[in-house]
């Protein structure tokens, strides 16, 4: 069987071992940047997770014949005008640990009562196919920022965002339900249906 090739734009291991769970088909060969030797460094100076995403995708794509996948995600929390937004990763700096980016967050919402605590993570995923088109979706899930850093689990703002309807924040989640219920993992699937209904 001639297997598709595709290029998932990330040098993150942990990311991609996630993806590898999700998109495994015995139809394509799944490649990091890394497996298929490519080395970019992509500015992304979109002002949508989307745009950044296409970006990315699109930037990888003039180097390889294979279709390309790239994300891009963060927080939006709605009293801080949904920042950190596309700015999540290099919010207050690139270095600076999620331990002081996250408390400065709660300390931003110090005295903000619950209704107003909302708060949605973020991930789109661009397709950039070999004849040009580029395929798109976006998904979220919604939570509020928390009190306090809760959970060991997940990675960057995981402590503080905090799901009301499982009492726990996402940090506290078992990864297999992380992936279930998040932002990334449905767009991951999503992403998945669109790429089999074009590779047929
Ligand atoms: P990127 O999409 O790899 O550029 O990541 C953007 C940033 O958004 C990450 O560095 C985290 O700060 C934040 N982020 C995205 N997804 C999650 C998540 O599932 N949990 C916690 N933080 C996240």
């Amino acid at each position: 069987m001639l297997k598709k090739r595709i290029v998932f734009a990330t040098e993150n291991e942990g990311k991609m071992k996630e993806i590898r769970k999700i998109l495994e088909d015995p139809k394509v060969e799944l490649l990091s940047l890394r497996e298929a030797g490519i080395h970019a460094d992509i500015v992304e100076d979109g002002e949508t997770f989307e745009e950044n995403a296409a970006i990315k995708a699109r930037e990888i794509a003039k180097l390889t014949d294979a279709i390309v996948l790239a994300d891009d995600s963060g927080l939006e929390v709605d009293y801080l005008h949904q920042e950190p937004g596309v700015h999540s990763a290099r919010y207050m700096g690139y270095d600076t640990s999620y331990r002081v980016k996250n408390q400065h967050i709660l300390d931003l919402l110090k005295g903000v009562p619950e209704e107003q605590r909302t708060a949605r993570f973020v991930c789109a995923i661009a397709a950039a196919l070999p004849e040009g088109q580029v395929l798109l979706v976006r998904e979220t899930i919604e939570g509020m920022i928390g009190y306090e850093e809760r959970g060991e689990g997940g990675f960057g703002y995981d402590p503080i965002f905090y799901l009301p309807e499982y009492g726990c924040s996402t940090a506290e989640l078992s990864l297999e339900k992380k992936n279930e219920l998040s932002h990334r993992g449905k767009a991951l699937r999503r992403m998945k249906e669109k790429l089999e209904e074009y590779m047929g």
